[in-house]
């Protein structure tokens, strides 16, 4: 499957690009998010509207709209995606990559990225055989561009030969078979918790927290995305299942931790759930008002971070706090890493007018066994690609 993995496909000016139509549908079935570039040439072949359609977003075409670098520009276009397809990668289009000519908004995309390549080429048997694209291919493959196919069949064009682009199920199964093998964290099995707690004080009351779940779920996301299989186990939130994921949804904080436990084994765990430290004694029907303000009892919440650090053999091997704060967040967040005694804490300032709490931004630090990282304000997605690839590079796969 292709849960959450973003495919930039490169779509080229041959007539096997209406085998894109089909390929788009097949990743789109396998769960991946599917982002189109058209060349000119391609839209001779098949519309944009058509593409459109299937992938579910628009094309990005024009490497002069001044809308698309507002919106996308053509470098974030290039690194916001986990692979590159390029899908029929024609004649012309492999000689324009091999060559590095960045002419129009797909072949500079191409020039741009900093992810890997793949690429199906399609093009009249004699084109394939000829010694320019036998040179063109022979560049791409030895700077690691990916070829899958071309097959050998009859063609459009009446000859028979190499040439025809690879059929769009063997596309999927060559991009399949590049996550598995290239997933940092294949192997591995995460558990993230998010959201606020619920607790009640009756049937229809409750105390809750400013939490929207968003770093949480994006850092499920993200974890997911480089192969862990991963358990997101979140309280009460509006934000959408990550792709990919297991979600468990909880409301208590005691609900929290027995859905964790349940999780386990586990090799990461990241608490990223703003837990309720408090719960009251919930009545059993609804409080009455009448006669004085009723006052709440608290009772001290398990605490799921600190349970999970000392689970003693069930103890995830990387274990991952959060640290929200207000003022001071790095002086405050130190010694919570000891009395937790988890491995990390990320600490974020959630004061107000920060915009943390439910914002798409936050400004975090990661307090590790090595030191302090002040990170830059950053998208809250930035940050759990960014946490995810620093966990990969502490764990990396399962052996
Ligand atoms: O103690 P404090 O609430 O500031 O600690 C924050 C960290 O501890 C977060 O990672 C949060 O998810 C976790 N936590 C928890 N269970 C609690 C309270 C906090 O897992 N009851």
């Amino acid at each position: 499957m292709l849960h959450g993995k973003r495919i930039l496909l490169v779509i080229g000016g041959g007539i096997a690009a209406y085998k894109c139509l089909e390929l788009i549908r097949r990743l789109r079935e396998r769960g991946a998010d599917v982002r189109c570039v058209m060349t000119a040439s391609a839209k001779q072949f098949v519309t944009p509207l058509s593409v459109s359609a299937l992938s579910g977003d628009r094309v990005y075409d024009d490497q002069f709209s001044l809308t698309d670098e507002h919106e996308m520009g053509h470098i974030q276009l290039s690194r916001s995606a986990d692979l590159v397809v390029v899908a029929p990668a024609t004649a012309n289009l492999l000689a324009r990559m091999a060559q590095g000519i960045a002419d129009e908004l797909a072949t500079t995309v191409l020039l741009a990225t900093d992810k890997d390549v793949m690429a199906a080429p399609a093009m009249n048997v004699r084109m394939w055989e000829h010694p320019a694209t036998r040179a063109n291919a022979e560049t791409l493959r030895a700077r690691g561009v990916r070829l899958v196919g071309p097959d050998d069949g009859d063609m459009a064009c009446g000859e028979y030969g190499p040439g025809r682009m690879a059929e769009p199920d063997a596309i999927a199964a060559a991009i399949e078979a590049y996550f598995g093998a290239h997933a940092p964290l294949s192997g591995r099995r995460a558990l993230v918790t998010s959201g606020p707690t619920h607790e009640a004080v009756d049937p229809v009351r409750y105390i809750a927290n400013r939490s929207s779940g968003k770093q949480g779920h994006a850092i499920a996301a993200a974890i997911a995305r480089l192969g862990a299989r991963t358990t997101l186990v979140t309280g009460p939130t509006h934000e959408p299942d990550p792709a990919g994921v297991t979600v468990v949804r909880i409301e208590s904080a005691r609900e929290m931790l027995a859905a964790c436990r349940a999780a386990l084994p586990a090799d990461i765990a990241v608490c990223a759930a703003a837990v309720s430290d408090w719960r009251p004694a919930a009545a059993d029907a609804k409080i009455k008002k009448n006669g004085a303000p009723p006052s709440l009892a608290l009772t001290e919440n398990p605490d799921i971070l600190k349970t999970l650090s000392e689970a003693g053999n069930a103890r995830p091997r990387l274990v991952i706090g959060f640290a929200a704060e207000t003022g001071d967040v790095v002086a405050k967040a130190g010694p919570k890493r000891a009395a937790k005694g988890c491995d990390w804490i990320v600490a974020n300032d959630v004061s107000p007018g920060t915009g943390t709490f439910g914002g798409d931004d936050n400004t975090v630090h990661l307090l590790t066994a090595e030191g302090i990282e002040d990170w830059p304000r950053l998208t809250k997605a930035q940050v759990a690609d960014r946490l995810a690839a620093r966990i990969a590079a502490a764990l990396g796969p399962a052996e």
